[in-house]
């Protein structure tokens, strides 16, 4: 069955806890963490002394999408934090294998997320040494956008590389996920949906997540 990662960009940061352990309680597999740095992306969000505060009070794994410049600089201070997946993009580092590579060493699982227009093809020879692709299905810096059509076709391109190359990798696609087109997204190949205002802006997160989670089959 698809995992659901909610995104708490959507959250009520005022009562943070609370919010998670809304969708926690409410059958979440993931909790996908935004951080954006005002460079990489316009907009601002949180980081690591937010992320060690949450350490410790959930059960749900940190899987932490770094929407930030030379993201190789801040790995040590996300693996103190708790990060268990560190997610990071393929535009912002030039030396991607590198950071993969760094993340690994520090005991976290590595992630590559994929701007919309950036091709499938740029992970070719880094496919088979990481955990997860995040195809971003909006243009990252918000919650609450439309998913771009164009981005299912790339999903099921990637499955389809996945398995060309017997890698053994999860497809993450984040953003505009809904109750809608959960369904059409899972069967494209994606294995884990992030959602951020599609779960926290439903007057029932538990049920939200139940539906994204049975549109999957
Ligand atoms: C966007 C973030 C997403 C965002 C998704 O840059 O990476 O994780 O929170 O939000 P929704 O589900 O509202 O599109
Ligand atoms: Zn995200």
């Amino acid at each position: 069955m698809t995992k659901i990662a909610p995104s708490i960009l959507s959250a009520d940061f005022s009562c943070l806890l609370e919010d998670i352990k809304k969708v926690e309680d409410g059958g979440a597999d993931l909790l996908h963490i935004d951080v954006m740095d005002g460079h990489f992306v316009p907009n601002i969000t949180i980081g690591p002394p937010v992320i060690s505060c949450l350490k410790g009070k959930t059960n749900l794994p940190f899987d932490v999408h770094l929407m930030i410049e030379n993201p190789e600089r801040y790995i040590d201070e996300f693996a103190k934090a708790g990060a268990d997946i560190i997610t990071v993009h393929e535009e912002a580092t030039v030396h991607l294998h590198r950071v993969l590579g760094y993340i690994k060493d520090k005991g976290m699982k590595a992630g590559v997320a994929l701007n919309p227009s950036t091709p499938i093809s740029s992970l070719e020879y880094v496919i088979n040494d990481i955990y997860m692709v995040l195809i971003m299905s909006v243009n990252p810096g918000f919650g609450g956008q439309k998913f771009i059509p164009a981005m299912m076709e790339k999903i099921m391109d990637l499955k389809k590389m996945i398995r060309q190359k017997n890698a053994d990798v999860l497809i993450e696609v984040d953003g505009g996920i809904n109750e809608d087109n959960a369904s059409d997204i899972a069967k494209a190949g994606a294995d884990i949906l992030v959602a951020g205002s599609a779960i926290y802006q439903s007057h029932c997160p538990a049920e939200t997540i139940r539906k994204l989670k049975n549109n999957n089959i």
